[in-house]
């Protein structure tokens, strides 16, 4: 009789963990007050709502500014463009990200530029980043993926040695801290999500934190079609419309407020979870950074060994998770494989220079192709507002499977 429930046997946990997002009354009575009040959208921007939760949650992280708009994929594009970095610059981005990373300086005009992640932590890798530096960079977009933050200390060393800005890409570190200094508030320009699945979410919106005071007001103009925000210099930029609607701000206030007791909650059980799951055969954790001081995640990641686990990967294992009960993800394909950044296969501009040495087929990433291909496993953040049954449970699945690998499909 088979022991994996993906294979007909019995699943570890069958009560469902708790849903995301946490949904009260709370919610319900702030958007009916937005609705009752008649002001709906974002304009003139920065709605009520947008600014009290721009000037909190930029608080919250320790910036001087925050700048909420509709995604966390114009964030970044917007960042860049406030920046001045456009037509012929290139943008250092690593491989093992989503694709809204990568997309941001092609939208703003630039090219991203792949570079590899660490074995310890799959962020950014800095030796990395500093061959991929040409007279083009301009920029580095570190992500601080999962679990772990990028290592800012070298990040910022290298940005400083070679003039360079830095953008964080922070849709996974809502509330990290690193050296006591919050997420997207050590560049010049940090982006959060908010989207449905991230972990201060109103559905959708993204939000950039910058302590520049012109940076902050070139970002709110490009998002309010170029309108000027400063009265003296009458600064306008080449803007559209990326304004976030107040119904969407109103539910981020009460998201904020939820947020602090969510967060402390998820690293009390993340930090359980790590201990337990590191005993479990041919599995790799990747300890927080130990310059993160104040710890929130979006996913918990591991690392399966293949060998370990039967020779599968991790899209079976993910599989045979969820039907534990638990929720598993695969993670991001690297960008190296994307379609969009192939160069026969999109319409990125296929300069002889591009073709030379931007080509991603022709480029070398072990450490992100070896992750997003065969090792990722991310765990879903439900587990870590349940309890310690809930993550008891969670890795007793992962134990289950590794012991039951060869009930697992091929893949
Ligand atoms: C690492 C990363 N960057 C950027 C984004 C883009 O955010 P959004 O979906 O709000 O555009 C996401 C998630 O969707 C993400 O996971």
């Amino acid at each position: 009789m088979a022991s994996l429930a993906i294979a007909g046997g019995t699943p570890v946990r069958t009560d469902p963990y708790p849903p995301w997002p946490e949904v009260g009354d709370e919610e319900v009575e702030a958007v009916a007050e937005v609705v009752r009040g008649g002001a709906w959208g974002g304009f003139p921007e920065p709605g009520p709502h947008a600014a009290a939760f721009e000037e909190r949650f930029a608080q919250y992280q320790g910036a001087r500014h925050g700048i909420l708009m509709s995604n966390g994929t114009v964030t970044m594009e917007v960042a860049l463009k406030a920046l001045g970095i456009g037509w012929g610059d290139e943008v250092i981005v690593p491989t093992l990200t989503f694709s809204a990373t990568a997309y941001a300086p092609i939208a703003a005009g630039a090219l991203p530029v792949f570079v590899d992640v660490t074995e310890a932590t799959w962020t950014i890798d800095p030796d990395a980043v500093e061959a991929a530096i040409t007279p083009r960079t301009r920029a580095i977009m570190p992500v601080h993926l999962g679990h772990q933050m990028a290592d800012m200390d070298r990040i910022m060393a290298i940005a400083a040695a070679y003039d360079l800005a830095v953008v964080e890409d922070c849709a996974h570190a809502h509330g990290q801290r690193w050296n006591d200094v919050g997420a997207g508030c050590i560049g010049a320009f940090g982006s959060f999500s908010h989207q449905s699945s991230k972990i201060l979410t109103a559905g959708e919106g993204g939000s950039l934190l910058t302590d520049d005071d012109r940076l902050a007001r070139l970002a709110h103009s490009i998002i309010d079609c170029g309108r000027p925000k400063d009265d003296a210099e009458r600064e306008y930029t080449f803007g559209a419309n990326y304004r976030l609607g107040e119904l969407h701000a109103a539910l981020l206030e009460v998201a904020l407020d939820r947020f602090p007791g969510q967060q402390v909650r998820r690293a009390e059980l993340g930090a359980l979870f790590q201990e337990q799951v590191a005993t479990v055969p041919g599995v790799r954790v990747m300890p927080p950074d130990p310059r993160i001081t104040r710890w929130s995640f979006y996913r918990y990641l591991v690392a399966i060994d293949p060998d370990a686990f039967a020779g599968r990967t991790h899209g079976p294992v993910c599989d045979a998770l969820e039907a534990e009960g638990v929720g598993a993800w695969t993670g991001y394909e690297p960008m190296s494989r994307y379609d969009l950044f192939q160069p026969a296969l999109s319409r990125l501009p296929v300069t002889v220079e591009h073709a030379a040495r931007l080509d991603p087929s022709r480029m070398s990433f072990p450490v992100a192709e070896a992750a997003g291909l065969r090792e990722a496993v991310y765990i879903d953040e439900h587990v870590f507002r349940s309890d310690e049954d809930g993550v008891a449970q969670a890795v007793e699945a992962i134990a289950k499977i590794q012991r039951h690998a060869d009930e697992l499909p091929e893949g």
